[in-house]
């Protein structure tokens, strides 16, 4: 009889929780809110493996029978993460039609001709934060690490200035495992709401950005078939971009800023220029990755795992990118411990194989800077409260912190 964990969906200490899980074996029997059972993937070695293997699918109306024969319904808090119709939950042809589609926008080049836009925002943010007296408290979160995404975002997908609130927040809630039913329906209505309003302004004065490429590539390929893409793939695909474009963003800068801050050592080592802020950003990828867990896989074919166990045809996947980042086969027995000199860099915190994240030159160029701008502009940063009054996220999937009150100088 094999032990069950049963996932907290409020993710209040996901640290904990990945050790737990991967003390049941590299191939962990979970419990998902709504009684939903799932493996959850705890090991390196094994996520790679299983991430480049066919047996292995994130389409839910192919792969998964829960949900083909309506046991999965709208209610369910992970609903989202299975119905939405774009490249993250689509398997083969599919798959390659809609990430190509997205591609060309976030290769390592287009990104680099994005660094002196980034860099200026950056500083637009940083001159916010110098014009307040000395000594305030300041939440970072809300006045860096989360504004310098979303703009970043915001302004690639040609979103107006006055819907980037409220398009904010309702991202926020795509994340939000925590939330009850009647709030994350009427969540995913706010969301949808402005996504069409988008779709339809930039159908009438299409703009130099993102959602009018796609809106093209949608209208201009209506009769040539199977290269377009539907109406509801335009919009998940945005919604997708958007909510992987911006809140894991938001809480790599945030863990970043928190572990140069609760690890002096390392910090110093930047400022001695024996280490980057690069390095910063992958060792903290690494030790706190901003999708601690990821919802969901199908087992297209039974799959026999190291342990003795196998996965049947039909059984849900949950890979756990955190319990992979403190994997102590793979990161030695101090994978625990925050390390810029580590040597082995090559985390699993972007994914791997074919659904591996499109965004992370572009995550890696934000987070760069905006650790250089603010450590450089404040070479007295402090926490403003105990590392241990730091609120996590209300989310096992996401990981970060609710706010991040600091001292600036
Ligand atoms: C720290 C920041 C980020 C992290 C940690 C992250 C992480 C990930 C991970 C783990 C996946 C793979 C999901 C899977 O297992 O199937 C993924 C996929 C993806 N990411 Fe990111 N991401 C980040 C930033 C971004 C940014 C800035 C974008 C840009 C728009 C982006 C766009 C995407 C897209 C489109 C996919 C789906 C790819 C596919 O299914 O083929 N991400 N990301």
């Amino acid at each position: 009889m094999h032990d069950v964990h049963t996932i907290d969906p409020a993710g209040q200490n996901l640290r904990a929780e990945a050790e737990r899980l991967a003390a049941l074996g590299p191939a962990a029997r979970v419990m998902l809110p709504g009684g939903v059972p799932a493996w959850s993937i705890t090991s390196d070695e094994l996520i790679r493996s299983l991430l480049t293997d066919d047996r292995v699918s994130k389409d839910a109306r192919h792969h998964w029978p829960a949900f083909i024969e309506g046991r999965i319904t709208p209610e369910w808090s992970l609903y989202a993460w299975v119905a939405v119709t774009n490249m993250f939950t689509a398997y083969g042809g599919d798959h390659r039609r809609l990430r190509r589609l997205v591609a060309p926008a976030f290769t390592a080049r287009r990104t680099e001709s994005l660094r002196a836009r980034v860099q200026g925002i950056c500083a637009e943010l940083v001159d916010g934060l110098w014009a307040l007296p000395a000594g305030t408290v300041v939440d970072l979160r809300e006045q860096l690490a989360q504004p310098l995404p979303l703009q970043v975002i915001c302004e690639l997908l040609g979103v107006p200035v006055e819907v980037r609130p409220d398009l904010g927040r309702a991202v926020d809630g795509v994340f939000a495992t925590g939330a009850s039913p009647e709030a994350a329906a009427a969540n995913y209505r706010d969301l949808y709401r402005v996504l069409t309003e988008l779709v339809a302004s930039k159908r009438e004065y299409p703009g130099d950005d993102l959602t009018s490429d796609l809106v093209a590539a949608r209208d201009g390929d209506e009769d040539t078939g199977s290269e377009g893409l539907s109406e509801e793939e335009l919009l998940d695909t945005l919604l997708l971009i958007l909510s992987a474009g911006y809140e894991t963003t938001v809480h790599l800068i945030g863990n970043a800023v928190h572990a140069l801050l609760t690890h002096p050592s390392d910090l110093a080592r930047v400022r001695s220029s024996t280490a980057s802020w690069e390095d910063a950003v992958e060792e903290t990828l690494r030790w706190a990755p901003s999708v601690a867990h990821l919802p969901l896989r199908f087992a297209v074919e039974d799959i026999a795992v190291p342990g003795g166990d196998v996965i049947r045809a039909g059984d849900a996947i949950m890979v756990s990118y955190a319990a992979a980042g403190w994997d102590l086969e793979r990161f030695g027995e101090d994978a625990g411990r925050f390390d810029l000199t580590r040597a082995d860099k090559d985390h699993l915190a972007f994914g791997y194989g074919v659904h591996r994240c499109l965004g992370a030159p572009l995550a890696r160029m934000e987070a760069g800077i905006a650790l250089s701008a603010v450590f450089e502009a404040f070479p007295n940063l402090r926490l403003a409260v105990r590392p241990s009054e730091l609120k996590p996220v209300d989310s096992f999937i996401s990981h970060g912190f609710q706010a991040l009150p600091v001292v600036l100088r």
